[in-house]
């Protein structure tokens, strides 16, 4: 394990105000959105999204890294361009989604378990061998009657350790998702006590199974009220319930903290972010930036609906979002960048 090349990739990724580009949705999932605005769910419709995407001009000024999917890692621009090359050369590191999704967790009524850990060694060793520099394995927790039971929330943190451990191995940067969902009624402390005792399991499997923190990056949810709650939160109470969950559970040596959307509305999640570093960049161990999928792509997905003439509008919506998220990372975001 080529230790300081696995710390340099990892600080590449929260560098400055940058964060990621979470462009990993399996092929369900893309369809599912992309059915949602009637677009044809189809594999050309897929890279021609995907190459709107990566081809933005400018992406790089914001994205650090690209996590992409099994089916995305192997395709081509219209030009005939592969889309690894075309992220390499614009300065972005390339990632790979490598979980196998999530299935039904036996004797463990509404809970999941994540896939993927067989044959992962070999096909680790191809991604990287194609160009990705890094790696993502998400993991989800429901909060319910009874959920998520002991049983759910160790077996996934041990799989997550051990994926994360075949990563630096191979030599990729583990980009550790453990995802506490926001659907329910749960309460503001309810999704704190739940997120806190997940990240707690997945650090001690993460140390049992030797993986060097400092070539990791965790890609936790925000600590937020159920969607059906009905006591929201201000962005001010959501900021300081997250970072102080994170502030007892992960340790200093992690050098960035990269969180999901989760489904939150685009502006709400910058606000947010930008909300945690007003509040507490200054005395934080590690960065706090975005790897979002949802809130980043969303808006842009939604004027490009498949169609053609409308890319260059699609990539000014992503850049937005981006130049958004730079802000909050900055701790500098206003409703002005949104309605200038
Ligand atoms: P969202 O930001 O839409 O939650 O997606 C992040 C992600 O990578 C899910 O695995």
């Amino acid at each position: 394990m080529n230790t300081q090349a696995l710390i340099n990739t990892a600080s590449a990724l929260v560098a400055g105000d940058k964060g990621l580009l979470a462009m990993d949705e399996s092929t369900a999932t893309c369809n599912k959105r992309f059915a949602a605005l009637g677009i044809p769910q189809d594999e050309e419709m897929r890279r021609d999204y995907r190459a709107l995407l990566i081809t933005t001009p400018g992406l790089s000024a914001g994205i650090s890294g690209a996590i992409l999917y099994d089916e995305t890692i192997h395709q081509r621009t219209r030009e005939g361009t592969s889309f690894l090359n075309v992220l390499i050369d614009s300065g972005i590191l390339p990632g790979i989604k490598v979980d196998m999704g999530t299935k039904d967790m036996a004797g463990h009524p509404g809970e999941k378990i994540t896939e993927g850990l067989d044959g992962l060694r070999e096909r680790l060793i191809a991604y990287g061998e194609m160009g990705a520099r890094f790696a993502k394995w998400r993991a989800v927790f429901t909060i319910g009657d009874g959920t998520p039971s002991q049983s759910c929330i160790e077996t996934n943190a041990q799989d997550l350790a051990r994926y994360a451990a075949l990563c630096q191995e191979t030599g990729l940067v583990p980009v550790v998702e453990p995802e506490v969902l926001m659907d329910g009624a749960h309460t503001l402390e309810q999704c704190s006590a739940v997120t806190e005792e997940v990240l707690h399991e997945v650090f001690s499997q993460l140390y049992a199974q030797r993986v060097m923190l400092e070539g990791i990056i965790l890609k936790p949810n925000m600590v937020l009220p159920g969607l059906t709650c009905p006591q929201q939160a201000t962005a001010n109470e959501i900021a300081d319930a997250t970072v102080t969950c994170l502030l007892q559970a992960v340790p200093a040596a992690v050098p960035g903290i990269a969180f999901l959307s989760g489904g939150q509305p685009a502006e709400l999640a910058t606000l947010r972010l930008n909300a945690m570093n007003v509040r507490f960049k200054s005395r934080l161990p590690w960065a706090l930036a975005f790897s979002f999928a949802r809130a980043i792509q969303q808006p842009a997905l939604e004027i490009w609906a498949g169609q053609p003439e409308q890319v260059a509008a699609a990539q000014c919506a992503l850049l937005h979002r981006i130049r958004c998220n730079q802000a909050a990372r900055r701790g500098d975001y206003n409703a002005l960048y949104e309605h200038p």
